[in-house]
């Protein structure tokens, strides 16, 4: 039914697929979420079933999704549609592209409030705002920074119609030309953080908490969440992957490209935990303080440091810019369907679908004021929504990918797409058919309690 009458878009450089999806793949998952989770989930153990599960079934997956978006040359729906129909399998296995895009456009409607959290520092570190003593000081800053239905929304509405400007003008003028200057930003800022970190003492502690392996503090609820941040540090399974791979050129190496990517994510979320946790230890505070910790220690830390304010500053900005070249990919596959699909220019794609975000996230938003109290089974409406993608959606959403390419899909696909030596094309189905799918299934098993029955 598609008619797309233009030739599909496609990346201007050589670079712009490697940005574009590296700048996805890093984001608020590397330094707000990995140090946190890492923290409630007891550190060393569970960073190893992390690490295990981001190169035997994050880059397979990662593989196949570029694959299937460069063969199908369209958002998750349609392409997956296509190539089911080139292999002459039944159109209902386009519900895995469905699931996929409904699960990036759940993603970004929370993904908004953090980010915004990340703006407004940046404004309070400017304006002074982020003044106090001790931990109940930082505490307070950030909680009142949340009371507010008005001040909350205004910072989440800023990320959401900064996501649409970039994301409406396209894929050339819009995404790849933004992330052209704030990956390489991105990178310095960091660099420079992390040479001010090594300076600031309070090392040890943190490279203990992150690398020590404690087996008895593993849970089967820790490797559930191992394996959905694996999904979600990635960008998989949320049609991001996928689309930024629909306008990849024919030329372009996917398995490097995917290593690439995967490791580049790794190292900063490596990276956010060492020069995090020292902060944490040296403050006395716990490490599984949960979702407001980098918000509350960090900022004590930097006051009693030297030049503290303009590194939070910095600290910060680099945050933001992580968060944005991560939302911008999390409408992509929404803002193609509706391109192919409804006859939409990019910008009409783009309001309609900010319109819908602006809502959703709203509800997110005020799950941290007015909504604390609407919560079902003890999660507010943003617990949901995090708990829903990262733990059900994204893993269940690769298990159909990889179901499809490993058993669905005839092989030629994979073989042109992929164009792996013969050797590594046998590692990389056998990952797919029987590693990723097994480990995706025994943890989830395990999780639910089933084996306990
Ligand atoms: N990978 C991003 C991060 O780590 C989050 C993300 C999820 C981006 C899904 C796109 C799609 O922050
Ligand atoms: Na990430």
């Amino acid at each position: 039914m598609t008619t797309s009458q233009q030739p599909r878009a496609q990346w201007l450089g050589r670079w712009g697929f490697l940005l574009a999806a590296t700048g996805s793949a890093v984001g608020l998952g590397n330094i707000w979420k990995f140090p946190y989770i890492t923290g409630e989930f007891g550190g060393g153990a569970f960073v190893l079933v992390y690490l295990a599960c981001i190169f035997a079934v994050g880059v397979p997956v990662m593989m196949t999704e570029i694959a299937l978006g460069r063969r199908g040359r369209g958002s998750p729906v349609d392409a997956i549609r296509r190539v089911v129909k080139e292999s002459g399998r039944g159109s209902a296995w386009s519900l895995v592209g469905w699931m996929a895009m409904l699960c990036g456009f759940m993603v970004l409607s929370f993904y908004v409030v953090v980010a915004g959290w990340s703006f407004s520092y940046v404004w309070k570190m400017l304006t002074g705002g982020l003044g106090g003593s001790s931990v109940d000081d930082m505490v307070a800053v950030f909680s009142a920074n949340n009371q507010s239905p008005l001040n909350l929304g205004f910072w989440s509405t800023l990320v959401t119609v900064a996501t649409m400007c970039i994301v409406g003008k396209g894929v050339q003028k819009g995404i790849e030309k933004s992330v052209g200057w704030m990956m390489p930003g991105l990178v310095l800022m960091l660099l420079l953080l992390i040479i001010y970190g090594a300076f600031s003492g309070g090392f040890g502690d943190a490279v203990t908490f992150l690398f020590a392996f404690d087996a008895s503090s593993l849970s089967s609820a820790g490797m559930l969440a191992a394996l959905g941040h694996a999904f979600f540090t990635l960008s998989l399974a949320s049609g991001a992957i996928l689309t930024y791979g629909s306008y990849l050129p024919k030329s372009a190496s996917i398995g490097r490209t995917a290593i690439g990517v995967a490791i580049a994510d790794t190292v900063v979320a490596l990276m956010a935990g060492l020069a995090i946790f020292p902060a944490i230890f040296a403050n006395g505070m716990d490490p599984g303080e949960g979702p407001g910790l980098i918000f509350m220690s960090l900022p004590l830390a930097f006051q009693s440091m030297p030049m503290g304010t303009l590194f939070g500053v910095l600290f910060f900005v680099m945050l933001s810019m992580a968060a944005l070249t991560s939302s911008i990919s999390m409408v992509e596959a929404t803002l193609s369907w509706l391109c192919d699909n409804k006859g939409l220019s990019r910008p009409q794609a783009a309001w309609s679908a900010g319109i819908v975000l602006w809502l959703v996230s709203t509800l997110a938003m005020l799950s941290f004021n007015v909504g604390a109290d609407w919560t079902i089974g003890g999660k507010n409406f943003f617990d949901w929504l995090d708990y829903l993608t990262s733990r059900f959606l994204m893993p269940l959403g690769g298990l159909g990918m990889v179901v499809l390419a490993g058993f669905v899909l005839k092989s030629e696909t994979f073989r042109e797409e992929l164009a792996l030596s013969p050797t590594l094309y046998a590692v990389w189905l056998f990952m797919v058919r029987y590693v990723s799918p097994l480990g995706i299934v025994v943890i989830f098993v395990d999780a639910l309690g089933l084996y306990q029955v």
